[in-house]
């Protein structure tokens, strides 16, 4: 087992600086696309034979140090009982948002042996065969909350903050059902074999700092206490770039970082509480091979006093990239940081 990647999480002294891309499985890969053409979303994400399918093309093509769950953040929230489907052009749809607390009151607690045993499943054909280590993940309460109110998408997430100016404590007890529903849904994959877990609030950059530390980091923190020093814990606040001081206190062993902060900042304002996770522009691999390879050298330097670091991209590969650059990146990632 190649465990270069949950030694940079942990902060111990690696050969190379680790590399996975967020959304490594995906559109991009031709791969991927072959699978999709055959079952709709959903069915793959609900099909343990195909979920660890397409988990295992990227780390064949791509050679990266981790695999990720296939799956999705929404998969969760079907069983609390909303009806969720994904379209082509508008992405996901959740019906009937929760807008009131009646709708909460009538939320399910779900139980996940019962509600996801695909993802188990997945996780044990997985586990059975990888040799690098597998990341589980979910959303984090915030980012989920904003699906479940919008239905969907949304553009100024005024529904959500709505109800979180306007009616705090209904607010409150909507965060607590979601908190208690990724604690065990990640308890689930945990106990199915996952060895590193990632929660990611997708979303967290729409609130301001003071905003973020009411309504997010307690949940955050619930969920982060409940799994640390069993398995390492990333935690991923998109676009929070301007608020480490604040994301820190999540206590994460892990920091996923976005593009919009040159690493070596988000590195001074982590400090020691963690590693990071990060940071290249997911479009920078639109470039050629010698931009690609300038800029991974430059994340790399600038990385150079972390705690420990793990290469990634500052957010998911998007369907344009072509999968020859990303193949090429993780090359550069291993190439340039070998000792
Ligand atoms: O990283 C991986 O390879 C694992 C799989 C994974 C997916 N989604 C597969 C997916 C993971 C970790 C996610 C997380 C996820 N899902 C997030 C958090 C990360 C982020 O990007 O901020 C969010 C916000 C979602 C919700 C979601 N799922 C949206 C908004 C969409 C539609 C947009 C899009 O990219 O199409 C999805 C669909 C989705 N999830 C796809 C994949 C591969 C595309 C579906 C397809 O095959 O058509």
């Amino acid at each position: 087992m190649n465990d270069t990647f949950l030694k940079a999480c942990r902060g111990e002294k690696t050969d190379y600086t680790p590399v996975w891309i967020m959304r490594q499985a995906g559109r991009y890969l031709p791969d991927y696309q072959k699978v999709r053409a055959k079952v709709d979303f959903l069915t793959l994400c609900k099909t343990p034979q195909l979920a660890a399918e397409v988990t295992f093309q990227p780390v064949d093509i791509l050679k990266v140090d981790a695999a990720i769950l296939f799956s999705d953040i929404l998969i969760p929230i079907e069983p609390m009982g909303m009806k969720l489907e994904f379209s082509e052009s508008k992405g996901p749809i959740l019906y009937d948002p929760i807008r009131s607390e009646t709708a909460i009151l009538k939320l399910r607690q779900i139980k996940p042996a019962e509600d996801v045993p695909f993802v188990a499943e997945a996780i044990k054909i997985l586990t059975s065969k990888l040799n690098v280590p597998l990341i589980g993940f979910s959303g984090a309460p915030f980012t989920l909350a904003t699906y479940m109110i919008e239905g969907g998408s949304s553009k100024n997430y005024v529904n959500t903050k709505k109800m979180m100016f306007q009616t705090p404590e209904i607010f409150a007890n909507l965060m607590e059902k979601i908190t208690d529903t990724v604690i065990g849904y990640l308890q689930l994959q945990v106990d199915a074999g996952v060895q590193a877990i990632q929660v990611f609030d997708s979303w967290a950059g729409i609130l301001s700092p003071v905003d973020f530390e009411a309504y997010i980091l307690p949940y955050v923190q619930k969920i982060v206490s409940t799994f640390k020093g069993k398995l390492p814990v990333i935690y991923f606040a998109f676009n929070g770039s301007a608020m480490l001081d604040k994301v820190k206190l999540a206590d994460a062993d892990v920091y996923g970082i976005d593009w919009r902060i040159d690493i070596s900042d988000a590195i001074s304002a982590i400090g020691d509480k963690g590693a990071v996770q990060g940071n290249l522009d997911p479009c920078t691999l639109l470039g050629d091979r010698a931009l690609i390879k300038d800029r991974v050298s430059k994340v790399l330097a600038g990385a150079k006093g972390a705690k420990g670091h793990i290469f990634n991209l500052g957010h998911g590969i998007l369907p344009e990239i072509p999968f020859e650059n990303a193949i090429e990146m993780v090359k550069d990632v291993h190439e340039l940081s070998s000792k």
